[in-house]
């Protein structure tokens, strides 16, 4: 029996990258003791007001099928927040409901690109960028994001990689893993290079709402000039600490809505309308649990700051936003997924290594801000006190 080739290109990018989560989720289930801090979760439950909407929703009938293109009242909520952010009319024409940020990413994906064509993506990037490239048919042409540039897309790396095929820049602000936020500036010098190689721009923004204090968030599809080749994803699941909901949307243009909701209904034909009531009404409203989360885990950021950088050879990147932050462990000259290993093995600690999010990120850790301070900070100890053993042993 034969498959289709879609099976082998998604293959090999789910399981080495997890490697050290699935062992960790294992070692706990086992009853041992250590830290997790590989995957980001909110920290805080679903707000109750967010769930009893769903609830009544559910008793009052809510369980019908829905048009193709998500419940009424949702759209309208979507509509007027980013007819508010934007300081533009955006129509009801101009969003479609998906379930979560990965199935629009998928489905927008879907309709911007297919085989032959080129998708430039920052490196690092989130885990599952290269399976929704690659699922088209496409290629990912990755874009390294460095340090000395605060791990922003920088205009000269994305144009140096621009070629015929190219038909994508698929960017993510605030960005996963490195909590990098694009600046306005940042995003008008790539834009110009949309304009000028008539590129697309997917635009990422499910941290939108979990942005430090002292940084701005800044889209594409807010600058008119980019408006119409934009399509921004986002959902409640980081925002409104409801990832269980799978409930997300795309936003662009009224003629890229109309090409996407065929692809749309075909895959899904409509949301759930209780989880559309329960949407709207967290859409409508400021977030009551999103500030919190920002400022703990800038807290937590910073502790991971004081308590690791320079210490030990080690260096801690300051991320402006989202759940994680990035440690440089090259200096004690083990690969990131080497350190990630013993760090597991050796001081009951789960990080993710750097190299499971790109090349750019090799001999780096990722470390999730979602745990009590107390525990983030003996992860710091533990953190330290490999490097400490790793530097010995080289002296
Ligand atoms: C950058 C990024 N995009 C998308 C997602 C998926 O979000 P959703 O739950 O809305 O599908 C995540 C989840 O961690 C993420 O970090």
């Amino acid at each position: 029996m034969r498959f289709a080739p879609i099976t082998d290109r998604l293959a090999d990018l789910g399981g080495a990258k997890w490697e050290i989560h699935v062992l960790a989720k294992q070692m706990l289930a086992a009853g041992e003791d250590l830290i997790q801090l590989t995957i980001g979760e909110p920290d805080v439950p679903t707000p109750a007001a967010l769930t009893a909407a769903a609830k009544a929703a559910i008793d009052a009938g809510r369980l019908g099928y829905c048009n193709g293109r998500g419940e009424t009242d949702l759209l309208n909520a979507l509509a007027a927040r980013y007819s508010t952010r934007t300081g533009r009319t955006i129509g009801t024409d101009q969003i479609i409901a998906l379930p979560g940020t990965q199935t629009a990413l998928y489905a927008v994906m879907m309709a911007l690109a297919s085989t032959g064509d080129e998708v430039l993506v920052g490196d690092p990037m989130y885990a599952t960028y290269e399976g929704i490239v690659s699922s088209t048919g496409a290629t990912v042409v990755p874009v390294p994001l460095r340090p000395e540039h605060g791990f922003r897309m920088q205009a000269a790396d994305v144009a140096a990689r621009i070629t015929p095929r190219t038909r994508v820049l698929f960017l993510n602000s605030p960005h996963n893993p490195t909590g990098a936020v694009l600046r306005a500036e940042d995003i008008a010098a790539l834009g110009a290079l949309a304009i000028q190689h008539d590129l697309w721009i997917v635009s990422d923004e499910v941290y939108e709402e979990l942005v430090f204090d002292g940084t701005r968030f800044a889209s594409p599809f807010d600058n008119p000039d980019l408006a119409e080749r934009t399509v921004v994803t986002a959902s409640i699941s980081k925002s409104h600490a409801a990832p269980g909901f799978r409930s997300g949307w795309c936003v662009g243009s009224p003629a890229f809505s109309a090409r996407l909701l065929p692809v749309a209904e075909t895959m899904l034909f409509g949301n759930q309308p209780f989880i559309a009531d329960m949407t709207a009404l967290a859409v409508s409203q400021p977030s009551p649990v999103a500030a919190g989360m920002a400022s703990r885990f800038a807290r937590r950021a910073a502790l991971i700051h004081a308590r690791l950088n320079g210490v030990n050879g080690l260096r801690v990147h300051q991320p402006e936003a989202g759940m994680f932050a990035v440690v440089d462990i090259r200096a004690t000259g083990l690969s990131g997924n080497d350190f990630a290993r013993r760090l597991l093995a050796e001081e009951r600690l789960a990080v993710m290594p750097g190299e499971s999010f790109g090349t750019s990120l090799a001999g780096w850790l990722r470390v999730s801000l979602t745990q009590k301070d107390e525990l983030i900070d003996e992860a710091c100890t533990r953190i330290a006190r490999l490097a400490a053993r790793q530097l010995e042993k080289a002296a």
